[in-house]
């Protein structure tokens, strides 16, 4: 034995010395490094590559295994989650690399969802941002702490398009919009993944949930999900595929059926559409545990048959389930199984640890010295801070209450999020430290310290106590202006929380109520990680801020805000519905052949409730006013070989320097399906000082028109088109053109 472990040894050596020798050729020659290490291997330690355990150090699901340090020594995991530190990291590290025969290193993930130590805006939040750049920061910042902390691999992007409130991920993804949510899906893939993921600051990314999970139904997590291929490929799809385009080095299945059939073992979605159709060459791995729950799903007898659909579907990696270690074996050795499925899955698991360096140092990911120097480090703080900004939307400002004067005298900051640190960091805050988050009360403090804050939590987030609302009263009675912090709890959205009243939680509007009998101005910062149906806060506060869930820096940026060191631009990535009776409801509707009409009984809509939202898709104030000339363009007609200018001049007409983001969307008024009433084509920042006045001019092209067609080829169809250009998804300047053949 020894003899041959001696011979094995010196094989694998040089294998690995050959790979450092080849690896600046890295890209070009790693399948035959991974084919090389393949050959080496036994089916036990193939099998053992295809598992993904958790640690015992952070939950994110049903349950957690605690053997898996015996696990990683017996060769049975292929990489670890939910471990972070660099010490810690290394430890499992050395576990791996000194006790198992090839010494293959191990993977380590975390779902770094808006950032790992310093805590960003949740996704929806940072969505609000429109802005790439700001977007891309969040992830690099993300990235860079990670991987100070030992990691390699973060279970993000979420890319879910969602149009349902009540369902609690809306908060993880980038709202209801396609093109918005396929932009913002690359965005976070070079932020995560950098221009070289084997960079010792970056990360592999992780696309998920594959596929189309936002639209469970009634918006209950894990529940099913049924729609046509044309809204699957025209709605739902493209921002896992733009992430993919991006380079995203691995993916991750959904829990949902999809046309009923389990997403962990459905081959359409896993083989046919993301490695056939999109040339998907990273690892697929499956969501918590759920190969065992394809027996739940009912289409699996026992996880043994569940393990091997999963695999022979598409799914390379078991997360938490054990099912590949429990199964695959006997099936190969019953010839029940064949063996090149696991070698397909090793080879794309062992390539994406190569491309991460992992076989050129196991341990470059753990260095102390690097955690202690990059971890909440000061420009990490002010990058959450800048974003968060960013994120904020203003929703109301009657009689221009807001910004406030920083010679206020006294303020009243009131509500069960006003003092609150934890819930300012949102669902999914990774390893972020809430004891370093700055409260709404600690941001005003800083902003204007001369003032007197008065802090008062009026009621708590979902309960029906009253008894401190007189307290609350009392201090909005003695002071200049009161500022009410108001929302849901961090872990009212997020995974396993849906909601099927999105109202205010709790007797949060009757604290509103009280306080706005003072007669006091009164101001509602929101934090809510889903729409709310806000109508009484609406229709009765002079001034509303929508601030998410904003992170580390929550405070500062809430007061950065509310003072005007920043004026707000940020616009709604999804429609907030007035009655959760409205749902689904988003601005990209089809106009239906009864479009409504209040003056007619025949008509699309409720007998109790208009059909508008209460805040439309892309919609967001500023302090200061912009307008908008009419539309010009290059052309009205254009064929498939030329493209179209689209010039507006948008103008700033108040009194503050802002940034509008000018919104360009397109309806397609006859085509061979019915064409929804408007689609985002278009965005763009744009900065203007009072009375400057800038030309913001698109470009499309015939490709930019394409679709679905009724035939489900996709392509665009030559006809007369409707133009929008606006600050949000409603109030647009328009104009027509027509595209001519040839395409
Ligand atoms: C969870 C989530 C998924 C997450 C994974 C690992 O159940 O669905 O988004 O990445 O498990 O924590």
């Amino acid at each position: 034995m020894k003899k041959q472990f001696i011979i094995l040894f010196i094989a694998f050596t040089a294998i690995l010395s050959s790979c450092t020798v080849k690896s600046s050729k890295v890209s070009s020659d790693i399948d035959n490094k991974v084919d090389s290490i393949l050959s080496l291997m036994t089916l036990e330690e193939k099998i053992g590559q295809l598992t993904l355990y958790t640690s015992d150090m952070d939950q994110t699901g049903p349950f957690i295994k605690k053997q898996y340090e015996d696990d990683i020594k017996e060769g049975k995991v292929g990489a670890i989650f939910n471990a972070y530190g660099a010490e810690y990291v290394r430890r499992l590290q050395e576990i791996a690399v000194n006790n198992t025969r090839l010494r293959i290193p191990l993977m380590f993930g975390y779902d770094v969802i808006h950032g790992h130590q310093t805590i960003f805006p949740v996704p929806l939040a940072e969505a609000a941002t429109w802005d790439m750049m700001a977007i891309e920061k969040s992830a690099r910042v993300a990235a860079s702490e990670a991987a100070a902390q030992g990691l390699n691999w973060v279970f993000a992007p979420m890319c879910d398009i969602a149009r349902d409130p009540r369902w609690g991920r809306i908060v993880e993804g980038a709202g209801e919009d396609t093109y918005l949510g396929s932009d913002i899906a690359r965005a976070r893939i070079r932020g995560f993944q950098g221009t070289d993921v084997s960079d010792v600051n970056t990360v592999a990314a992780c696309v998920k949930h594959f596929a189309a999970y936002g639209a469970s139904q009634a918006g209950r997590d894990y529940n099913s999900v049924d729609m046509s291929e044309r809204m699957l490929r025209e709605v739902y799809l493209p921002p896992y595929k733009a992430a993919v385009e991006e380079g995203a080095l691995t993916v991750m299945s959904s829990f949902n059926d999809l046309d009923g059939i389990p997403a962990t073992a459905n081959k359409y979605l896993l083989n046919d559409i993301l490695r056939t159709e999109w040339g998907f060459d990273g690892f697929l791995v499956t969501d918590y545990a759920s190969i065992n729950e394809l027996v739940t799903h009912g289409v699996a007898t026992d996880t043994l048959e569940a393990a091997k659909m999963a695999l022979i579907a598409g799914s390379d990696m078991d997360m938490q389930a054990g099912a590949f270690n429990k199964a695959l074996g006997k099936f190969v050795e019953d010839e029940k199984l064949n063996e090149g499925y696991i070698d397909d899955a090793v080879r794309r698991i062992l390539k994406a640890k190569y491309k991460l360096g992992l076989f050129d140092d196991p341990f470059k990911y753990c260095s102390v010295e690097r955690e202690k120097a990059e971890i909440m480090k000061p420009e990490n703080r002010q990058a959450a801070r800048e974003v968060a900004v960013k994120s904020m939307v203003l929703l109301k400002n009657q009689d221009s209450l807001l910004p406030l004067n920083k010679s206020v005298r006294s303020i009243a900051v009131i509500g069960p999020l006003a003092d609150a640190k934890q819930e300012m960091l949102g669902s999914w805050s990774a390893a972020g430290d809430y004891n370093k988050a700055v409260s709404v009360v600690e941001g005003l403090q800083a902003k204007v310290p001369t003032a007197r804050v008065t802090y008062a939590k009026g009621c708590n987030i979902n309960d029906d106590n009253t008894t401190l609302i007189g307290e609350a009263v009392k201090a909005a009675r003695s002071s200049d202006v009161v500022i009410l912090a108001l929302g849901e709890g961090a872990q009212m959205s997020g995974e396993a929380a849906s909601r099927a009243d999105i109202s205010l939680p709790g007797v949060q509007q009757k604290l509103a109520e009280e306080i706005l009998k003072t007669g006091k101005p009164v101001v509602v910062v929101l934090f809510n990680g889903r729409p709310l149906t806000i109508n009484w806060i609406n229709d009765n506060i002079p001034a509303i801020v929508e601030a998410w869930f904003p992170g580390t820096e929550a405070g500062n940026a809430v007061a950065d805000v509310l003072f005007g060191d920043y004026n707000p631009s940020g616009k709604l990535p999804v429609t907030f519905p007035r009655s959760v009776g409205q749902i689904p409801i988003y601005y990209s509707m089809k106009n239906t052949g009864r479009p409504a009409d209040p003056k007619s009984k025949w008509t699309s809509k409720y007998l109790d409730i208009s059909n508008d939202p209460l805040y439309v898709f892309g919609y967001g104030l500023s302090y200061t006013t912009f307008s908008y000339s009419e539309i010009s363009l290059s052309s009205n007609n254009f064929s498939g070989k030329d493209s179209l200018q689209i010039k507006v001049t948008v103008a700033n007409t108040g009194k503050y320097k802002g940034i509008e983001v000018v919104q360009l969307y397109i309806h397609d008024k006859v085509a061979s399906v019915t064409p929804p009433v408007k689609l985002l084509k278009g965005y763009t920042g744009v900065e203007l000082n009072p009375g400057q006045a800038k030309d913001v001019i698109f470009t499309i092209k015939a490709d930019d028109l394409a679709f679905y067609r009724a035939d489900m080829t996709f392509g665009c169809e030559p006809g007369d088109y409707t133009i929008y250009v606006g600050g949000n998804s409603r109030d647009t300047k328009s104009a027509e053109f027509t595209l001519n053949l040839p395409l």
